[in-house]
């Protein structure tokens, strides 16, 4: 039994604080002494630029690739796509690829079931997992929902 805590912070309006909220609570809780990965599931990756990541179109590996490697069945090393932040926290990191990702999640057999997949393998190395999602009700959020013990909704 692990005990990882996995929150999806999420709202279908944007502006309300998700990413804001991710952020802090992610390195409040990393200062805390907690293992904190914080995922950005918004392709316009305001997560990731919070972080100091000023182009992640620029970044090869993000969210939308370590979730092909499930789809395509292929091999996953544990450590791909996660970024070490200096405030402590885990990132793994998005862009607009994610945008190409979830349209093809329609062709997917379990589509909302991907996210969860890849948490699963990497819960065991973290406390908690912060799921900053966008603002739609669309598969990826789905997804986000279904990898999630809780939710909580900024507004
Ligand atoms: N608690 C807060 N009080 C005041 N402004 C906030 C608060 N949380 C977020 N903001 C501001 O609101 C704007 C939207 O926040 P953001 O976290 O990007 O929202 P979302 O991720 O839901 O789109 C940002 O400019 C942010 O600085
Ligand atoms: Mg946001």
């Amino acid at each position: 039994m692990d005990n990882c805590n996995v929150i999806a912070i999420t709202n279908q309006k944007g502006g309300v604080g998700k990413t804001t909220t991710t952020l802090n609570l992610g390195v409040g809780l990393s200062r805390e002494g907690k293992r904190v990965l914080l995922i950005d599931a918004d392709p316009q990756g305001s997560l990731t630029i919070s972080l100091g990541y000023k182009n992640p179109d620029e970044i090869r590996t993000t969210v939308a690739s370590v979730m092909q490697q499930i789809i395509s069945d292929e091999e996953l090393p544990s450590s791909m796509g996660i970024l070490h932040h200096e405030e402590g926290v885990d990132l793994v990191a998005s862009n607009i690829e994610l945008s190409a990702l979830e349209v093809s999640l329609f062709n997917v057999m379990n589509r909302e079931y991907v996210l969860k997949n890849y948490i699963e393998r990497v819960k065991p190395s973290y406390d908690y997992i912060l799921i900053d999602c966008m603002p739609s009700l669309g598969m990826m959020n789905i997804n986000a929902l279904v990898a999630a013990d809780s939710v909580i909704i900024p507004c």
